[in-house]
């Protein structure tokens, strides 16, 4: 009770909560009322200090909002360079691996197979079946009908022919969280490098990813961060940022940048390796209240939370009769819980039409993401009207959202 009431005094940090049951993190976070007043100073240094910015703070910038993230998934400062998505993230990550057709020009014995999965979110897989003319086999393990993915099915896909393996922690559809050591520490006694695409866990449950012993993670600030768009970012294991040589680079890597020289780069040894072109300035204003607020409240607190949650949506959904394809074990599900009601798709476009802002996903359902910013009455309201809509099927509001992305 008392971890509620204390959360609860952020709800007033968030103007969307008063108009809306915004139950939809695991898509776009709520934007923080001090975002506005952040978004209007890079407003005012660019109108105000307009060049000089660069020097002033905006040159060094994705190095200060990185070490922020570093601050939450448990990254030393100086480890997570800043990216405008996650699929851009995964090719500076993927481009320090060796393509197999240069090696085997060269004749020597080649890693060629790239280990992703169905489940993952497919931007990724879009971009490793884009690779393959470059030699690269692309494994997709595939998942089970409730899209789980046995451990043991994608264990048995890693071998000494894996340059690179790369997969969610959280899948996206089902919220189900995968057992992130047992994968990362079986690709590297392998001898590959293991991205983690922690898009769906980062701000939501506890990261680690130095005791994970991850080499690279991936996620985004859009979601459980409250971030807005244009700010994803990469952590890439200290050690390796001295070494690896990324192919999508820049010169943002660059130690010298304004020598303007064009001879071989002398790369930086920090995150900043990881860069390449001028970034979203404007996206990180936009990022850095959200990652404070996560960091003040704290992902323990957050998770313990969205555990209380989550579990009064199993029971609301249970007395409903509504199916879910979400884990029931509390210890592998993250901070979404998927319910399949008839007609799940016309019923979210209802809650949308009535101001619960929810979405869906095929096979899994209606995906409901409470934050730490929501409360129990929220999900006992929302699942009331989803009973109410099916009960009557009636999807009226729903009509006129026909034609949004849901
Ligand atoms: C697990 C996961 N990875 C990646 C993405 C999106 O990647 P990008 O930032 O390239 O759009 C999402 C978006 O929903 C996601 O859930």
């Amino acid at each position: 009770m008392q971890l509620s009431t204390d959360l609860e005094a952020w709800r007033a940090e968030f103007p969307i909560l008063s108009s809306t049951v915004y139950m939809i993190s695991n898509s776009l976070g709520a934007m923080p009322r001090r975002t506005a007043d952040s978004l209007a100073e890079y407003a005012r240094v660019w109108a105000a200090r307009g060049v000089r910015a660069w020097e002033e703070r905006w040159w060094e910038m994705a190095r200060e909002v990185g070490d922020k993230v570093a601050a939450v998934i448990g990254a030393p400062a100086g480890s997570v360079s800043m990216h405008e998505n996650v699929t851009t993230a995964a090719m500076v990550a993927l481009g320090c691996v060796r393509p197999p057709a240069l090696s085997a020009v060269e004749g020597s014995r080649t890693r060629n197979r790239i280990v992703c999965l169905a489940a993952d979110f497919p931007s990724l897989v879009y971009l490793y079946r884009a690779q393959q003319p470059l030699g690269f086999d692309v494994i997709v393990v595939p998942a089970d009908s409730d899209f789980t993915v046995p451990l043991d099915r994608l264990l048995g896909a890693i071998d000494e022919r894996t340059a690179f393996v790369s997969f969610s922690h959280v899948l996206f559809k089902t919220s189900y969280i995968m057992d992130a050591a047992a994968i990362v520490a079986h690709a590297r006694e392998r001898g590959a490098l293991v991205m983690l695409d922690g898009y769906q866990s980062a701000g939501i449950i506890p990261v680690d990813v130095t005791a994970l012993g991850v080499d690279f993670f991936v996620g985004g600030c859009l979601k459980w961060l409250c971030g807005g768009p244009g700010t994803a970012f990469l952590y890439t294991r200290p050690d390796l940022l001295h070494t690896v040589e990324p192919r999508f680079t820049g010169w943002f890597a660059h130690r010298s940048p304004f020598a303007f020289d064009t001879g071989a780069i002398d790369p930086r040894g920090d995150a900043m390796r990881m860069m390449n072109g001028t970034p979203s300035i404007p996206a990180y204003y936009a990022a850095l209240p959200g990652l404070e607020i996560i960091a003040e409240v704290g992902v323990d607190r957050i998770r313990a939370r969205s555990k209380q949650m989550t579990a009064r949506i199993f029971e609301l959904a249970d007395r409903y009769g509504f199916p879910s394809i979400a884990a029931r074990d509390p210890e592998r599900l993250a901070g979404t819980v998927a319910v399949d009601p008839p007609d799940a798709l016309a019923v979210s476009r209802a809650l949308k039409g009535r101001d619960f802002l929810v979405d869906f996903r095929p096979g899994v359902g209606i995906r409901l993401s409470p934050h730490f910013y929501n409360t129990t009455d929220e999900i006992d309201r929302l699942m009331a009207e989803m009973a109410r809509i099916v009960e009557h099927k009636d999807y009226a509001a729903g009509a006129t959202l026909r034609s949004l992305v849901t």
